[in-house]
């Protein structure tokens, strides 16, 4: 890549000038030789290659638990990465302890991982319940323990920490302290490295990693990651006039955690859980998910319910808006030229409930077969005003059935019209049939997808949809 970068790695920082991209894990376990942080699945799926990223959001240090195989070498310009090592450097710690004595190791291929993730829910500072801190696990794969081990050790460690200092300063002392990190490691914590960011020249954008690096293991193009300190705007979720900006960089873990975006849509960070994993959401951006044009991609679809806009910028710097819904033009294919970059989402700042529904083979971290969201804009004696309705996995590109949303407008609906819009989606779509599900399977799905979202958000009609 012959781009020189300077990056903290535990305790120790370096400047590099690495000859190809790569991602970090490679060059962690086979540069640095640190053989702790293992290799598995290479798909950001078993959560082996586990690390801790330190870097800047909005000026601030901010440390979560990410897959290194996901993660471009190129990107950790100016950043930390903490391995197992880092966190092992003064002796056994209390996660491990937790581990060994409750037996949640036993080939101990997946152990680093898990430790690594439970040791960031303790760095990121809670909340540390038992249900968090399951969440912080759920890209961590073991295929020996069961996991029932694996439960008590984490049950046994949120006992002996039930709460954590807010203020970072004072987490990091009382981490020390109690041993979860190493002193020397926790002293380095508080400023991260001092970015090259040298620029060169690219066409390539970078989000995550966490879809290129899966189509790319080994990629032989210089890739430009964001330098959210020169752009903060990329990392923003704002309100201009009457739409909420959202930057090109903004993850998938910061929108759901944004307090603007769960207050214009109640409830939508239920659907968090559903989306990947946790060290998957921590990088992975919604432009992101966009640009890879899948017809399943999940951000998509709940953003297509929302009405979003796409602000487009070339390489000169002039942009240009394309609504998302005009955004595809067939399978992964997107209506944006190789020179041009998603430079922000722009959605609606208006209060709706969304209805957000996936099916796929296992509750999470699994593909899609066919996801849905239906969102609706309420007046206050409850008609509906605007009605989106998404769907993907029936088509080559995701679709908004504009036809079946507007069987929804007016007055609150009875559950006749849900019925009528139910059957309007179904016959608007003509899905194939793949591994994931026949043509008529999906069909039947959009079908009673439409009637999920209806009881979701009108749960008095319940009875008569499910008689
Ligand atoms: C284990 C695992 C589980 C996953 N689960 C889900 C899931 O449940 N649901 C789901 O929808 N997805 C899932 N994904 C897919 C992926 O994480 C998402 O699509 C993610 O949003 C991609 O974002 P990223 O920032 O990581 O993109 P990257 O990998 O960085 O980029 C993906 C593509 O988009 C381009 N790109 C990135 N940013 C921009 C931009 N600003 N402008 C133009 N082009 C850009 C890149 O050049 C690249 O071609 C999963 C992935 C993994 C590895
Ligand atoms: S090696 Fe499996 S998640 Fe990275
Ligand atoms: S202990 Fe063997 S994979 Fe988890």
């Amino acid at each position: 890549m012959q781009r020189t970068i300077r990056f903290r790695l535990n305790t120790e920082e370096h400047t590099i000038t690495p000859e190809r991209e790569q991602p970090a894990l490679d060059w962690i376990r086979n540069t640095a030789q640190l053989k702790g942080t293992k290799e598995g699945c290479r798909e950001g799926d078993c959560g082996a290659c586990m690390v801790i990223l330190g870097e800047n959001i909005e000026g601030k240090p901010v440390y979560r638990a990410v897959t290194s195989c996901t993660l471009g070498l190129s990107d950790l310009d100016g950043k930390h990465i903490i391995t197992i090592e880092g966190i092992a450097a003064a002796g056994i710690t209390p996660v491990m302890q937790a581990f060994l004595e409750t037996g949640a190791s036993q080939c101990g291929f997946c152990s680093p991982g898990f430790v690594v993730a439970l040791t960031a829910l303790f760095i990121e500072g809670g909340p540390i319940d038992y249900h968090h801190a399951i969440t912080a696990i759920d890209g961590n794969l073991c295929r020996c323990t069961g996991y029932g081990s694996i439960r008590r050790a984490t049950a046994k460690l949120i006992e002996a920490f039930p709460e954590l200092p807010k203020d970072f300063a004072t987490r990091l002392a009382f981490l020390a302290e109690k041993g979860i990190l190493p002193q020397a490691l926790a002293d380095t914590m508080h400023t991260l490295p001092e970015p090259i960011r040298e620029i060169v020249s690219t066409t390539k954008t970078l989000g995550g990693g966490t879809d290129f690096f899966v189509q790319n293991p080994d990629p032989d193009q210089e890739l430009i990651p964001h330098y959210t300190d020169l752009e903060p705007h990329a990392q923003q979720i704002r309100l201009e006039d009457d739409r909420l900006i959202i930057g090109s960089a903004v993850t998938m873990r910061d929108f759901f955690a944004s307090e603007r975006i769960r207050t214009m849509y109640p409830g939508i960070e239920q659907y968090e859980q559903y989306i990947a994993s946790t060290p998957i959401r921590n990088r992975a951006t919604l432009a992101g998910n966009i640009a890879n044009a899948s017809p399943i991609a999940d951000m998509t679809i709940l953003l297509l319910a929302l009405g979003a806009e796409l602000i487009i910028k070339n390489a000169h710097g002039s942009s240009r808006s394309l609504s998302l819904q005009n955004a595809f033009i067939s399978y992964k294919k997107l209506a944006i030229e190789s020179e041009e970059r998603i430079d922000a989402i722009m959605i609606p700042a208006t209060t709706v409930r969304i209805s957000f529904e996936k099916v796929s083979k296992r509750e999470h971290l699994d593909i899609a077969t066919v996801n849905s969201a239906l969102a609706v804009e309420e007046a206050r004696d409850g008609t509906i005003k605007q009605a989106r309705l998404a769907i993907g996995g029936v088509a080559p590109i995701p679709l908004i059935l504009e036809e079946a949303a507007a069987m929804l407008l007016g007055s609150r609906p009875t559950a006749e019209r849900i019925l009528q819009a139910a059957e309007r989606a179904q016959a608007a779509v003509s899905p194939i049939t793949d591994v994931r599900g026949t043509s008529e399977y999906r069909k039947r799905l959009v079908y009673r997808l439409v009637l999920a979202h209806a009881i979701r958000l009108w749960p008095e009609r319940e009875e008569e949809l499910l008689p």
